[in-house]
């Protein structure tokens, strides 16, 4: 097996890959912020009638596509233009993001999903205190050089709402030993 398909293997253990696809349209573009190496993005698009954008800024993590309606491109979530969008995602990616940033990108998705859109986030909760432990063991192993920013899942969700989000807050994949939790959005 490649190394890119253990990698993918590995993280589509830890991720809540059919949770997110069962939250989000079944058609539609759906932009997926700070993809990495775009095992969501991946599954998303097997569903042929979705068009998948993956969005992230390190040309190392990025990979070729060969599918049609899926595409990957370079750029930095924060200037990255958003317009009237289906869905998004954005997993695993608010944490790097300075607090100031990461409000400032959900002020932009607000503004940029379509009435009714969906929006999925996957973050770690600052709120479960052993959980979001073991995630910062898992960042400090794979980003030893990232400030991290965890919010409170009440914070956050608080803020969501505040945007005119519609809001289910979920605790997914338990056997993984960190922080799953996922926050499915719709826009009103
Ligand atoms: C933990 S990985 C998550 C990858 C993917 N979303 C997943 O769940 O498998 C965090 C990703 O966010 C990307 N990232 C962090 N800050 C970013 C920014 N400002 N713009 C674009 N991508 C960013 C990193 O390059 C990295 O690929």
């Amino acid at each position: 097996m490649a190394k890119d398909s253990i990698y993918d293997f590995l993280r589509s253990l830890m991720l809540p890959l059919a949770e997110i696809d069962k939250a989000l349209p079944k058609q539609g573009v759906i932009v997926d912020l700070g993809c990495g190496e775009g095992v969501i993005a991946k599954y998303l698009a097997r569903r042929k009638t979705r068009k998948v954008i993956g969005v992230d800024n390190s040309q190392k993590r990025l990979q070729n596509s060969t599918q049609t309606n899926l595409t990957f491109v370079l750029g930095d979530i924060r200037s990255y233009r958003l317009k009237a969008l289906d869905a998004i995602v954005i997993s695993d990616v608010l944490h790097h993001l300075s607090y100031k940033d990461q409000k400032k990108l959900l002020v932009k998705i607000a503004s940029n999903l379509k009435k009714g859109g969906i929006f999925v986030i996957k973050e770690i909760d600052a709120g479960e205190f052993i959980r979001s432990r073991l995630s910062r063991i898992w960042d400090f192993a794979f980003y030893p050089k990232d400030k991290i920013y965890y919010q409170h899942s009440n914070n956050l969700g608080n803020f969501l709402r505040s945007l005119g989000f519609n809001l289910k807050i979920a605790r997914a994949s338990r056997v993984f030993p960190g922080s799953t939790t996922l926050y499915i959005c719709q826009k009103l």
